[in-house]
């Protein structure tokens, strides 16, 4: 038995959490993921109270398993009028390439749960038996108040120093995100310098300097990926890139496409995007990132999540003349082992056989 027994207390028969995926994993990805024994998640930090709602209910329609739900506790970046209205200007001729106008004004399209009230009060009233906080944390009385409904409560970490503040404030378990990882890095403070720890090293080093269990997330693709890190003290592994390509992902064409590419050989860690580093498959944001765009050296950027006001218009903009080239991307270093479109639940065996096989082997070499 491990250490803190994570997955009995989360009513899970494998240690497999499939990630909360904003925009990507839905009520029906989550509920195969949690029918077939793992912990299906959404995340509901792109929707306001009714919708996030709609959405808790629509996946406890389909499963009666645990499953969570995810928010991001993060700081806003402040406005600045100035710098949004050149980093439009800067995108215009994008715009204009496929027949449209940029947003007049940028919004902040993603407010932070930290004092949401409407959104704790979905979260208290709907009662997920897991809730995870991306970015950060929110005040004690909301995590009071989470747990009160019954809520185990996860949240990620890229370092020690984040881990620590989890422990202090009664978190349950830790998310152990390395820098592998795809999609938005949670670090808590995106001015503060980033070691950036590989999940091997953020796994082990958490493991050992504190009391909380630990679940591995990022670059995991595979049962052999999930057993190596349980060896090296995680209790869970949490794997979002693997399940991207699953029919039920809300993943559109251009992204199933970008995966099964070349591009899957070059994801980066970029901000360009949103505002805060996220890691994205190689597509034009990483090139106008790295000065390879034909729009040449950017301006600097509208802060977080600002900057992804402008960016999803252009991403819809391109897509509505069939150019996938300006997708937001995201998946993790291991995405070339993606195994295209494979149901949740089928996965979901797979890398619970794999899991099985990869510890018998590694039991017969002892
Ligand atoms: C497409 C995509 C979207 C993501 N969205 C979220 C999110 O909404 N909330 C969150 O906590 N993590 C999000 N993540 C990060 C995952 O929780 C997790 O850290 C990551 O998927 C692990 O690395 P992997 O993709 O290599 O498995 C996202 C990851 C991807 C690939």
């Amino acid at each position: 038995m491990s250490k803190h027994n994570l997955l009995k207390r989360l009513g899970l028969q494998h240690p497999i959490i499939q990630a909360p995926m904003a925009g990507t994993a839905t009520p029906a990805l989550a509920a195969a993921v949690s029918n077939a024994g793992g912990l299906g998640s959404i995340s509901i930090a792109n929707f306001d109270a009714p919708t996030a709602r709609k959405n808790i209910q629509a996946l406890k329609a389909l499963t009666d398993r645990p499953y969570n739900i995810n928010v991001f506790v993060h700081e806003e970046g402040v406005a600045d009028a100035a710098r949004e209205a050149q980093w439009v200007d800067f995108l215009r001729p994008e715009f204009e390439r496929y027949g449209a106008q940029p947003p007049a004004a940028l919004k902040n399209i993603m407010p932070t749960f930290y004092d949401n009230e409407a959104v704790v009060q979905v979260l208290v009233e709907e009662r997920p038996p897991v809730v995870s906080f991306h970015f950060g944390l929110p005040p004690a009385t909301t995590i009071t108040a989470l747990k009160n409904a019954g809520a185990v409560l996860l949240a990620t970490a890229t370092s020690v120093a984040e881990a620590r503040l989890l422990e202090a404030a009664g978190i349950d378990a830790i998310v152990a995100q390395g820098i592998e990882a795809g999609g938005h890095r949670g670090v808590m403070d995106p001015a503060a310098p980033d070691d950036e720890l590989t999940t091997a090293a953020l796994t082990r080093l958490l493991a050992t300097h504190t009391a909380l269990p630990v679940i591995a997330a990022g670059g995991i693709m595979d049962g052999a990926g999930v057993a190596a890190y349980l060896e090296l003290g995680a209790e869970l592994a949490q794997l979002g890139t693997a399940f991207i390509a699953c029919p039920e992902s809300a993943a559109d064409e251009g992204f199933r496409a970008t995966l099964a590419s070349d591009a899957a050989f070059h994801t980066r860690l970029t901000p360009i995007v949103s505002g805060r580093a996220a890691r994205s498959l190689a597509t034009n944001w990483v090139a106008l990132d790295q000065g390879t765009h034909a729009l040449g050296p950017h301006p600097p950027q509208p802060a977080y999540p600002i900057a992804y006001d402008a960016a999803k218009a252009l991403i819809a903009a391109a897509k509505a003349k069939g150019d996938n080239g300006w997708g937001a991307y995201w998946a993790g270093q291991g995405a070339p082992l993606s195994r295209g479109k494979v149901p949740a639940a089928e996965l979901l065996g797979q890398l619970v056989a794999e899991l099985a096989a990869a510890r018998k082997a590694s039991a017969a070499k002892l």
